[in-house]
């Protein structure tokens, strides 16, 4: 009998303040909502609050996970959580998410792999499940990108936001995530990365977000499209196959482009981008509840998940809800 990981809840959640485009503009930044609009798809984003952290987010994302999932905190396996910006360097911000999940004993850790980092920590669930290593995996992206940017620098304050989703996973014999598959070429690295102050000569600065836009754009469209000919082949499926695409949430423009490779309608794509901006490691799972709470994704369709970000690492799953 094979073992697969199956999708047994989801859940989201996404802080309470609002920052629109006209508002970042209204701050004196040199842009416009109409610019951020037509070149990013991007409307508004949400802020978290000066006392929230990754692992009060992902918290709240976990608890509607688990509760849509039926199971109990205690009965976790493991805890995986995707995040670029921990609540401490250590301990992870899976252990402090265990914490105030009130659990012991299972194990927890953190995966770094930026934009792609749900995708990374659903691949690692799925081989911890399909192994016999795991019964019940928690798998959360949980990110505060609005403490992580240079709120002058509008080629990257536009693009973020905060917010925290997760998924539940149960070994099950029906699928399923069917495959998932990861790739990383650090040869990219330089093209968007957040220093670390431990090593600067002003160790007390806050690091900002470093990027090249527009060469991240160009890598982005190539690579999404070739690990979407990987994923169909990989399980003989074609493009018809497909019943939703729900993908990292960077640009819309890049979104456009995977759909067309997949010959999906936009109406197939689940968007969160307008109202969410990028969330890093947190939009797929966002997205992926948010369409499972408003009816479109239906159990027994496939799904296609895929990512892309700093490292370059980007990464796919595909999945029979
Ligand atoms: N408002 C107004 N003008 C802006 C602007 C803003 N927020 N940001 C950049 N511009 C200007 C630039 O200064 C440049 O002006 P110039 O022609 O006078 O020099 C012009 O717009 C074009 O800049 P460019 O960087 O080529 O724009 P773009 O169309 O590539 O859009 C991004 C910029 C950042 C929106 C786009 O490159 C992008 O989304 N890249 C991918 C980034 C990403 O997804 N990163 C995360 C990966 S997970």
């Amino acid at each position: 009998m094979s073992l697969y990981a199956r999708i047994a809840g989801t859940g989201g959640y996404l802080p309470e303040k609002v920052l629109t485009n006209q508002q970042i503009a209204d701050s004196g930044v040199d842009t416009s909502d109409e610019w951020i609009m037509e070149r990013t798809g991007i409307r508004q984003r949400c802020i978290a609050a000066e006392d929230e952290t990754a692992s009060s987010m992902g918290e709240q994302a976990a608890q509607q996970a688990l509760a849509a999932a039926n199971i109990a905190p205690e009965d976790l396996d493991l805890i995986i959580v995707a995040t670029s910006a921990p609540d401490r360097i250590f301990p992870s911000t899976a252990c402090l998410l265990q914490q105030r999940l009130g659990v012991r004993r299972c194990a927890a850790f953190d995966v770094q792999a930026a934009c792609s980092g749900f995708v990374y920590a659903l691949s690692i669930a799925d081989q911890y499940i399909r192994a016999g290593g795991a019964q019940r995996v928690l798998v959360v992206g949980s990110e505060i990108n609005s403490r992580l940017v240079d709120w002058t620098d509008r080629g990257t304050c536009i693009l973020f936001g905060d917010g925290a989703g997760a998924m539940v996973l149960e070994a099950s014999s029906a699928p399923g995530l069917l495959s998932t598959h990861i790739h990383s070429d650090g040869q990219f690295a330089d093209l968007l990365y957040l220093p670390n102050p431990i090593n600067g000569k002003n160790g007390c600065e806050l690091p900002h977000i470093q990027m090249q836009g527009n060469e991240v754009f160009k890598v982005a469209v190539n690579t999404l499209g070739q690990i979407v000919d990987e994923t169909l082949a990989a399980n003989n499926l074609d493009q018809a196959d497909i019943d939703w695409l729900v993908p990292h949430q960077a640009n819309i423009r890049i979104i456009a482009a995977t759909a067309r490779k997949l010959k999906m309608p936009m109406e197939r794509v689940v968007l969160t981008i307008e109202k969410q901006g990028n969330t890093s490691s947190a939009s797929i799972p966002l997205a992926f509840n948010e369409a499972v709470r408003d009816g479109r994704i239906q159990r027994g369709q496939t799904v296609l998940l895929e990512a892309f970000g700093s490292g370059f690492a980007w990464g796919s799953a595909l999945v029979r809800y």
